[in-house]
């Protein structure tokens, strides 16, 4: 069998956006899903999909029952990231709820005892974040989205992280873990 490739899955929340998509274009093996929302995010942020198509596999939220999702089942993937992850997304994952293609890769996921790295974008009750065209704005998470991260934190096979330093420390850390046990089989 091919080795076993990343899934990261994008969403509709421009906190961090570009910071996640420019990691992750550094990484090999990769393949990006994207919720619906991020499709149009991605672009109001400058990205151009075409572009990102030439570098790794794109997935689009286009069918109802996700079919890329049983790729977990037969060992395809390694680890999911979730990042960055909506209040939205976030809400629908800590309450099981799996109908959206992001949705499903997280349960699936799960279900499949493969790690998840999630970055949600609800992580204090102020935060500076950017608006596109680069305007810099304040929000205010609310105490439901702040009681998400924290809950979906507690959930098996699954980290938070906190900001874009941790995030890229945990992924190139499971990325070391995943090569080691590569090595040694
Ligand atoms: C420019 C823009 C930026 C957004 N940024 C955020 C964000 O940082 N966090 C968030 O929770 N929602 C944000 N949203 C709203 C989400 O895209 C919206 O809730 C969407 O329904 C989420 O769908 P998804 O979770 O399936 O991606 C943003 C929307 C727009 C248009």
């Amino acid at each position: 069998m091919n080795k076993p490739r990343l899934a990261w899955a994008i969403t509709g929340s421009g906190h961090y956006i570009e910071e996640c998509l420019n990691f992750l274009l550094t990484l090999d093996a990769v393949d990006l899903y994207l919720s619906q929302a991020a499709e149009e995010v991605i672009k109001m942020y400058g990205f151009n999909l075409t572009e990102i198509r030439e570098k790794m596999p794109v997935y689009r939220d286009k069918a109802a029952s996700s079919p890329p999702v049983g790729l977990f089942y037969t060992g395809y993937y390694h680890t999911f990231v979730m990042a960055p992850a909506t209040s939205n997304t976030v809400a629908k994952c800590v309450l099981g709820i799996a109908d959206s293609l992001v949705t499903n890769l997280y349960s699936q996921a799960g279900k499949c005892r493969v790690p998840s790295i999630v970055y949600p974008c609800d992580i204090a009750p102020e935060m500076e974040t950017t608006a596109p065209k680069g305007k810099r704005v304040m929000v205010y998470p609310r105490q439901i989205d702040l009681e998400g991260t924290e809950k979906l934190g507690m959930f098996e096979y699954t980290s938070i992280v906190k900001s874009v330093d941790e995030l890229i420390a945990s992924v190139t850390a499971r990325l070391a873990v995943v090569a080691n046990e590569g090595a040694t089989e």
